[in-house]
């Protein structure tokens, strides 16, 4: 076996698959658990961005140790120009399996079929709610229609796999639940509820917002009847599904802080300005610009990054009673 051959592993034995990469901090909304508000954000210059060649020479050495999945993110990544050529040569590169990404769909209505010409077959999309004056207080844009016509744009143009992210938010959308996971009975998508996380420091986040799984779970049963557990398949993540009797789609649960799943963790992320974040909860970052940018070869850069993710924590489990805890904002980090 080749050097290049060896694949990313960190000593706890967790193998790494999945690169996340989030390619812009930018956004046009600004959810009130993501974002600080209005005018203190400040973006970060464009010469500190990744540029889209670093991200392929990058994706490449990560293909090289075994990622197989690679999932762009943001701030908004369709507000970044030219990510359909860059999902295009990142699917492109040997190895990779898949190129999916994570939108909050404001722009996917017009971006939805070059996505799909692109070779995108899975796309997550962020939706916290149905009642539109209630997203425009949550996202800070009066904007609700734009994403539920790129939502159906997405259906239209045939993606395999759309998924819709909905943060649970105790006293912000939990009389909304039964009618999000009710989406799933109807159209072909994967309503997903993720619990509410304490990322960044200028969010709104507390305990007493956060509604657990399990509580969203019984909350969705009472309205909507029994729920039935689908096997994971392949690409197994955090989440466990369900489906409603009948239903066109399914329901998933994502509980990173009740029940969390770190133990199988197969992923790490890469920031806008390129630092690998090995764990969300962990605010220790390594500079891969600058390898990038001191003319690393791909063997050095392989090298490189193999000691660096041996280094990825153990996670929550670690933090035994302290609240988990992370200053980058989520903008600049990508869910
Ligand atoms: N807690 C949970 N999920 C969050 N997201 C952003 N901030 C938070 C938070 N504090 C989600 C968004 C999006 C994904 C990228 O991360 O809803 O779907
Ligand atoms: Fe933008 Fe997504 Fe953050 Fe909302 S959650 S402000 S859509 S990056």
């Amino acid at each position: 076996m080749t050097k290049l051959d060896t694949v990313l592993s960190d000593t706890h034995g967790r193998r790494i698959t999945y690169l996340r990469i989030s390619i812009t901090d930018r956004c046009n909304l600004r959810c009130t658990y993501c974002m600080p508000k209005e005018g203190s954000a400040a973006w970060l210059p464009h010469e500190e961005i990744l540029s889209y060649e670093e991200i392929e020479r990058l994706s490449a050495a990560f293909s090289d140790l075994g990622v197989r999945k690679i999932r762009l993110t943001g701030g908004e990544p369709l507000a970044r120009k030219g990510v359909e050529g860059l999902a295009g040569r990142l699917a492109a590169i040997p190895r990779i399996e898949e190129v999916c990404l994570t939108t909050n769909g404001i722009l996917l209505e017009d971006m939805a079929q070059s996505l799909f010409n692109a070779g995108v077959r899975h796309i997550n999309i962020s939706l916290d709610t149905l009642i539109p004056e209630r997203f425009a207080r949550i996202t800070g844009r009066d904007m609700f229609n734009n994403v539920w016509q790129g939502i159906k744009r997405a259906i239209e143009t045939g993606f395999t796999k759309i998924k819709i992210n909905a943060v649970a938010m105790k006293g912000i959308n939990d009389d909304e639940i039964a009618a999000l996971a009710g989406l799933s009975l109807n159209l072909p998508l994967e309503v997903r509820f993720i619990e509410f996380m304490p990322v960044g420091d200028a969010t709104t986040w507390s305990m007493a917002r956060h509604l657990s799984c399990d509580a969203i779970k019984d909350m969705v049963e009472a309205s909507l009847g029994s729920l039935t557990p689908v096997p994971h398949g392949k690409n197994f993540g955090p989440a466990t599904i369900y489906t409603i009797e009948g239903a066109k789609g399914t329901i998933g649960f994502i509980s990173p802080l009740s029940r969390h799943f770190c133990g199988t963790c197969n992923r790490v992320r890469i920031t806008p300005d390129g630092r690998l974040r090995l764990c969300l909860f962990s605010d220790n970052e390594i500079d891969l610009k600058k390898q990038l940018r001191s003319g690393a070869s791909r063997n050095e850069l392989a090298g490189f990054l193999r000691q660096a993710v041996a280094q990825k924590p153990l996670g929550l489990v670690s933090l035994k009673n302290e609240t988990p805890h992370c200053a980058r904002a989520m903008s600049k980090i990508g869910g």
